[in-house]
């Protein structure tokens, strides 16, 4: 079965982050796929140390739960990164994780090739633009497929909680998840 894996930045686990992809997920099943939201809450994510040694390894020599995240996109056909905007950009962690699965993935066997998704920014006023411009550039590098929305994916929230009630955020998200649905299935 088709499957989306959808990963929050936030170290806020109960956090805007995690509840928006949450209900992503909930849309993407809704369509008949599966998705599994996982989170790097807890998690202290390394920066890449540009070793090389991923091309042999297939993996990160770095022992900090990035693996295994890697090891489930590698099983997905859907990967959708959600972060909070700290400072106006994605905060820190989010950009490590994504700069190790990319390398991971360009110097062994391309598993980002193809794959259906696309950023999701979560402020509590500004830096939405900023932070998915930044993300893209790692969707669009790694020859993957973004769909669009009814508007940016971006949702408005400080205190967990608040981001659900963004009705027009919350409304562009879950048809991102469904135009994300509607083309993996296609796509078969
Ligand atoms: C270090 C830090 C920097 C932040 N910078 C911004 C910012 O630049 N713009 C903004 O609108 N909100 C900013 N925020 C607020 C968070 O983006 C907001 O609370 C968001 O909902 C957090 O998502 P989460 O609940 O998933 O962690 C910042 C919060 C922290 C902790």
């Amino acid at each position: 079965m088709l499957k989306v894996l959808l990963l929050s930045g936030s170290p806020r686990i109960h956090g805007n982050t995690m509840q928006v992809l949450h209900e992503c997920a909930r849309v993407i099943e809704a369509a008949g796929l599966t998705a599994e939201v996982v989170s790097l809450a807890e998690k202290r994510i390394e920066s890449c140390t540009a070793c090389y040694q991923c091309g042999e390894r297939g993996c990160c020599v770095i022992d900090d739960g990035l693996n295994e995240i890697i090891e489930k996109i590698r099983e997905s056909q859907g990967f959708i990164v959600g972060t909070p905007v700290y400072f106006g950009g994605p905060r820190g962690d989010v950009l490590a994780a994504l700069q190790r699965i990319g390398m991971v993935s360009r110097s062994s066997d391309r598993f980002l090739t193809g794959m259906v998704g696309g950023p999701i920014a979560v402020a509590r006023r500004g830096g939405h633009t900023i932070s998915l411009l930044e993300m893209l550039m790692f969707y669009l590098i790694n020859d993957m497929v973004v769909p669009g929305s009814t508007y940016w994916n971006m949702v408005f929230g400080h205190q967990p909680g608040d981001a659900l009630a963004d009705e027009e955020g919350m409304k562009t998200i879950r048809h991102f998840g469904e135009n994300v649905a509607s083309l993996l299935t296609r796509l078969g």
